[in-house]
């Protein structure tokens, strides 16, 4: 057995966020406030992918970005601490709570300028919003993941990326039993076939879906 096989994702994951620069200093408050007053924590994306939620919105050059997922507001500030001044990231989440928590978060960052919190059911949000979108981050429900897919496709523009945390569902999707499973199973195989876009599914954390417009429309 290699010395490879002998060590966990984690330790990889460990020595991989000890060996890239750090995240805005607030970040740690957000984690430690999630960890100790919000349920389902977990939900938070964490160090590795705000990283590379950052590392996508500057190769990108990312302008303005829909988020369909707030929570308490981690991976809004990675792309709010990412994104050029003057640019805006919009972030949708149905829980006042967090959204409240998230707000604090980014006021406290001297952020607040870039991120426009919204607070209410996406699905019925993003109709509402009359903008044209250069990335999507979606990390919310996931029995809607397709309907926020159809939803944002006409409002990005040619070239414009969305993101879908969550892909991989630790594992469950290439055994999918429950409703969830069979969501982001039948959606990955839906954009793997989906000639307006291409798509690479990256096997970072619990998977993310790489979606890039490839029509004018
Ligand atoms: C996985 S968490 C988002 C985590 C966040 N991206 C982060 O890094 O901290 C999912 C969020 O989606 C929100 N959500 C669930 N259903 C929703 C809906 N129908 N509309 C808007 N937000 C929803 C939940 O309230 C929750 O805060």
């Amino acid at each position: 057995m290699s010395e490879m096989n002998t060590m966990g994702i984690r330790d990889l994951e460990n020595y991989s966020r000890q060996h890239s620069k750090p995240l805005h200093p607030l970040l740690e408050q957000v984690r430690e406030y999630t960890l100790k007053h919000a349920s389902s924590p977990q939900m938070m994306v964490g160090e590795l992918e705000g990283k590379f939620l950052q590392l996508i919105c500057t190769l990108s050059g990312a302008w303005n970005v829909l988020e369909i997922g707030t929570f308490t507001g981690y991976s809004t500030l990675c792309i709010a601490d990412a994104i050029g001044r003057g640019s805006k990231v919009t972030s949708i989440d149905i829980n006042p709570d967090t959204s409240s928590a998230a707000a604090n978060f980014i006021n406290l960052a001297g952020l607040q300028d870039r991120v426009r919190l919204i607070v209410g059911p996406a699905l019925e949000i993003v109709p509402t919003i009359p903008e044209v979108f250069d990335l999507v981050f979606i990390d919310a429900d996931k029995v809607n993941y397709d309907n926020y897919y159809e939803l944002v496709l006409p409002k990005l523009r040619y070239g414009g990326l969305i993101l879908f945390d969550n892909m991989l569902w630790s594992g469950r999707v290439m055994n999918p039993q429950s409703e969830e499973d069979h969501a982001l199973h039948r959606l990955n195989q839906k954009l793997t076939m989906d000639s307006r876009v291409d798509n690479f599914l990256l096997p970072l954390r619990d998977g993310i879906q790489v979606v890039q417009k490839v029509v004018r429309s």
